[in-house]
């Protein structure tokens, strides 16, 4: 039903779930509650300080205009050459779009590919605006469920069967949120030739590259030229309310997203722009941040697994643990994870977030915990869902 005169379209498109535990995280904190914030999908630390030097110096000079569309040549050089330096792949500067974060780029990219109904394979689970923003602009999302014995990714054999139905892109994310798995190497090749062949095109989130732990996430561009890549400076760079995201696209793509993006943004923020420049020179910087979201990363799992999670693969990147809550909700007696949540945050101050944000497949039995916090913090996280779960004293630090 359609009330109040608001689009019809609005009704496919889906609120945050997490958003109630966010509203209630600030009602308990009003109240004077401590929560120990597992739910929240950004790094806590700080912007590198280069980059803030940088962004007083642009204010200094006052460079608070529009920008080019496209984005100041500076940057689009300089992430070009982080193209070199991180995967020794070649790019025209030309090819890389500056967006108003990758939520914008994620407009442009759909807004440049999209007829009506349109279809575009996405894993299920996965980030819940992909869906949103495909019929926002008139297409049709294919959610494909994924599972640990596919390590949360799209795949091939996967793939095969919605094929043939046809299919206008496929989207990967990795490492995904929420799983934090990354795509292995062969089935990221697989899918794009797949698409490709059938006349399709892969576009690759790569908003999470950069926090991996174990081996580095590869570029789509090292399989295709073809690919639309989407990056940005949330995630890896700790700038999410920088709002400052990249794309690269094929040079037959490139004066349509142009177009789209003068018309939709007219250029991304100028004085984001200029800061982010330093943000390159702080690989060293933000490598370190990433070692301690590893002890975390370690030490959660170690944790949950003991609790009776089930986490089938390891995540190796991003700064999410997917857990099958299964077995612990038949021991607390709650039907589903929301109303876990709810009670976890309610009576010991832990937020998390239920899986019914991140898609449909067996969404009501997982949890995503972030670890993107203190070692503080998820050590009391740990200890506090321990005495939820009615558990003896948890884990000492190691
Ligand atoms: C997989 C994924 N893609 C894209 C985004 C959007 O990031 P931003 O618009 O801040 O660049 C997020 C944010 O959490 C994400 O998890």
């Amino acid at each position: 039903m359609i009330r109040d005169g608001w689009s019809r379209r609005l009704l496919e498109i889906q609120p945050f779930h997490v958003m109630e535990v966010i509203n209630a995280v600030k009602r308990l904190e009003a109240q004077g509650r401590h929560i120990i914030r597992l739910e929240v999908g950004e790094p806590d630390f700080p912007t590198p300080p280069a980059v803030l030097a940088a962004a007083h110096h642009s204010l200094d000079l006052d460079q608070t205009r529009y920008t080019a569309a496209m984005g100041i040549i500076e940057l689009r050089q300089a992430v070009a050459q982080w193209y070199q330096r991180q995967y020794r792949v070649t790019i025209d500067p030309t090819r890389v779009v500056i967006t108003p974060g990758t939520s914008g780029a994620f407009l442009l990219a759909f807004g440049i590919l999209l007829d009506r109904g349109d279809r575009v394979a996405i894993s299920d689970p996965g980030y819940p605006c992909y869906p949103n923003m495909i019929r926002l602009l008139g297409g049709e999302p294919v959610s494909i469920a994924v599972g640990p014995e596919h390590a949360y990714q799209l795949s091939p054999e996967l793939l095969q069967p919605v094929m043939d139905q046809g299919l206008k892109a496929a989207l990967v994310t990795s490492p995904s949120n929420p799983t934090g798995t990354l795509i292995p190497d062969a089935a990221m090749a697989e899918v794009i030739a797949m698409v490709e062949r059938h006349g399709g095109r892969v576009i690759s989130d790569e908003i999470y590259h950069g926090v991996t732990y174990e081996r580095p996430a590869r570029t789509a561009l090292e399989f295709s030229q073809e690919a639309i890549v989407i990056n940005g400076f949330s995630k890896f760079f700790a700038m999410t309310g920088w709002r400052l995201g990249w794309m690269i696209v094929p040079p037959s793509a490139m004066r349509h997203v142009e177009s789209l993006q003068q018309n939709l943004f007219i250029s991304a923020p100028t004085l984001s722009q200029y800061a982010a420049m330093a943000a390159f020179q702080c690989e060293d910087f933000l490598r370190q941040q990433i070692l301690t979201f590893d002890h975390n990363r370690l030490f959660l799992v170690e944790a949950l697994r003991r609790f009776g999670f089930e986490i089938p693969v390891m995540p190796t990147g991003a700064f999410y643990v997917y857990a099958d809550a299964s077995r612990v909700l038949a021991r607390t007696g709650h039907a589903d994870t929301r109303s876990f949540c709810a009670d976890l945050l309610e009576s010991n101050g832990v937020a998390v977030t239920p899986g019914l944000d991140f898609g449909q497949y067996k969404a009501q039995q997982h949890l995503r915990f972030s670890f993107a916090t203190s070692m503080e913090n998820v050590r009391e996280g740990v200890r506090l869902l321990g005495i939820f779960r009615g558990d003896p004293p948890p884990l000492q630090a190691s």
